[in-house]
């Protein structure tokens, strides 16, 4: 039986193991996972969105039935490129239930067809945001438990190049 194909948008500025985790679990429900990287200039993203896909690509290592894509502009019109009509989303608390719930629901009056599934990560990680993260590297706190270690690295050089 074919389960289909979804899609995982986000910035992934950088990722997290919290990321991982919905892209695994995705995985296992989904033929095709495709994690569309947004571009979002809009947000000065510390990372380049091909700097991003870099590090997702890494992230997932070969799994079978994901792949890594760059997208910009409206996320539904991306969903009709790809012919793909499912959406998922990490949602770690009650915080993120607000902006999750309007982009759904605008997602949906712009595309009926777009169905969005949210997922929740290992309890470990529902704390994790890109945000946060990169708030503890800036500061040269130790974000070993966070992301993987070239994503450390990579944060470490942006921060040392910034300053
Ligand atoms: O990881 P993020 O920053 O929470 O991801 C947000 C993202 C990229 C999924 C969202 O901003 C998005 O879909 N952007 C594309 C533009 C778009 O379609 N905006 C309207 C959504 S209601």
């Amino acid at each position: 039986m074919s389960r289909g194909c979804a899609i995982y948008p986000g910035s992934f500025d950088p990722v997290t193991f919290g990321h991982i985790d919905i892209m695994q679990r995705a995985s296992q429900l989904f033929d095709k996972v495709i994690v569309a990287v947004a571009q979002n200039e809009a947000k000065h993203p510390l990372f380049t969105a091909d700097e991003r896909v870099g590090m997702v690509t890494e992230a997932i290592n070969g799994s079978a039935g994901v792949v890594v894509k760059k997208f910009d502009g409206l996320l539904v019109d991306f969903a009709r490129e790809q012919n793909a009509f499912v959406v998922i989303r990490g949602l770690r608390a009650i915080s993120d239930f607000e902006f999750e719930f309007q982009m759904a629901l605008m997602n949906r009056r712009l595309e009926p067809r777009l169905e969005t599934v949210f997922l929740t990560p290992k309890e470990d990680y529902t704390f994790l945001s890109s945000r946060i993260v990169k708030e503890v590297a800036r500061l040269g706190g130790d974000v070993s438990p966070f992301v993987r270690k070239s994503v450390s690295n990579a944060m470490k050089e942006k921060f040392l190049q910034k300053s």
